[in-house]
């Protein structure tokens, strides 16, 4: 078995010899283990805008989920290879909507009425975003979705948003859209278990996905910070359901909970509800200024797959079976629907 040390030095060292050619990407999810060998970490915004800039790296190894390394293939040119140095994993908000059931949905909402634009969380497939771009919306993250979903009412149009509910619900609360203006669009149910009378009341309608690892925070668990910790300020990914938001001091993106602890006071104490990798990550950089604390620890399954191990693996041997491609007639229209996003 290879030693830790032994693996770092060996990843380091095919590092060097790639040169500028290799790009390795990290999600602030990832493990520190493996964010210690990336060029460059970010959420998944700022991961996709690296990924798209970095015109001269022919090889870009994505440590992350799936949804994001398709989009950094969509995003590249064709001499760009894109690779994961472990392709099962995936994420299982993604999965919840698949391009039948959200062309279906499309139908039944615009026969109820016309006016609508898609706006796709870029947690979905490749196939949702080309959806999404055939139909003139733009792709969204956590850290835009307010942005774009005011470019579509910029418009006159109303919204549909996939799969996440609870980022859905949260960003048209957060713009002001009344309860009985936004609608949760079941695939499960016939016709969506939507009338026509509330599609055509909604300027919101979301699908209804959620994330495993943020839909595990309740308000119980905002109660007991409240009770044992009174001057701890809480924070929590707007992937959280909205009744632990509404209670929750503050709400933002991955980029956003890192600069919310970064710009806080010294001696603050703040607890937050994400993915715990980062949350942990955060406690041991801030030691000795801000207390962080974890809202309860839960990790992304998905993100964990990810070893420093799998890494020098897929360094050395570059298994076909590990790349990441987009077929161009899906691409084509994804691509649409992020670049609009990243425009705006
Ligand atoms: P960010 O867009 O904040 O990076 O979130 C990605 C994600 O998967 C959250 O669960
Ligand atoms: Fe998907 Fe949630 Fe994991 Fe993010 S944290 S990759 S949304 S399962």
């Amino acid at each position: 078995m290879k030693r830790p040390d032994d693996i770092k030095d060996k990843i380091q060292a095919v590092r060097e010899t790639y040169g500028r050619d290799l790009l390795i990407l990290g999600h602030h999810y990832q493990r520190d283990a493996v964010l210690a060998h990336a060029d460059e970490r970010g959420d998944s915004l700022e991961l996709a805008r690296k990924a798209a800039a970095r015109k001269e790296a022919s090889r870009i190894v994505f440590c992350g989920v799936r949804f994001m390394a398709e989009s950094a293939d969509i995003l590249t040119g064709p001499d760009q290879a894109v690779y994961m140095p472990e392709p099962a994993a995936g994420c299982p908000m993604a999965r919840m909507a698949d391009e039948m059931a959200m062309r279906q949905a499309w139908t039944r909402l615009n026969r109820a009425r016309a006016g609508w634009l898609p706006v796709v969380y870029v947690n979905s497939t490749a196939e949702i975003k080309a959806c999404c771009g055939e139909w003139g919306g733009s792709a969204c993250t956590s850290s835009n979705a307010a942005r774009v979903f005011e470019w579509a009412f910029r418009q006159d149009k109303r919204v549909f948003f996939l799969p996440d509910e609870h980022l859905g619900v949260n960003t048209a609360c957060d713009l002001g859209v009344p309860d009985d203006q936004v609608a949760i669009y079941d695939p499960r149910q016939p016709q969506g278990g939507l009338d026509d009378e509330t599609l055509r009341r909604a300027r919101v309608v979301v699908w209804k996905g959620y994330c495993l690892v943020h839909a595990a925070f309740s308000p119980e668990h905002v109660r007991e910070v409240r009770r044992r910790r009174p001057a701890a300020k809480i924070i929590v990914h707007p992937e959280t359901p909205r009744p632990v938001v509404a209670l929750a001091d503050a709400h933002g993106s991955t980029s956003q909970i890192i600069a919310y602890v970064k710009n806080a006071a010294p001696g603050s104490e703040i607890v937050i509800g994400t993915e715990q990798n980062l949350v942990q990550r955060l406690a041991d950089e801030e030691r000795g200024r801000v207390t962080v604390l974890s809202l309860s620890p839960v990790i992304c399954a998905n993100m964990a797959k990810t070893h420093a191990n799998t890494l020098l693996a897929l360094l050395q041997e570059w298994p076909a079976s590990h790349r990441v491609t987009v077929p161009e007639p899906v691409a084509a229209p994804a691509r649409r629907a992020l670049e609009t996003m990243l425009s705006l």
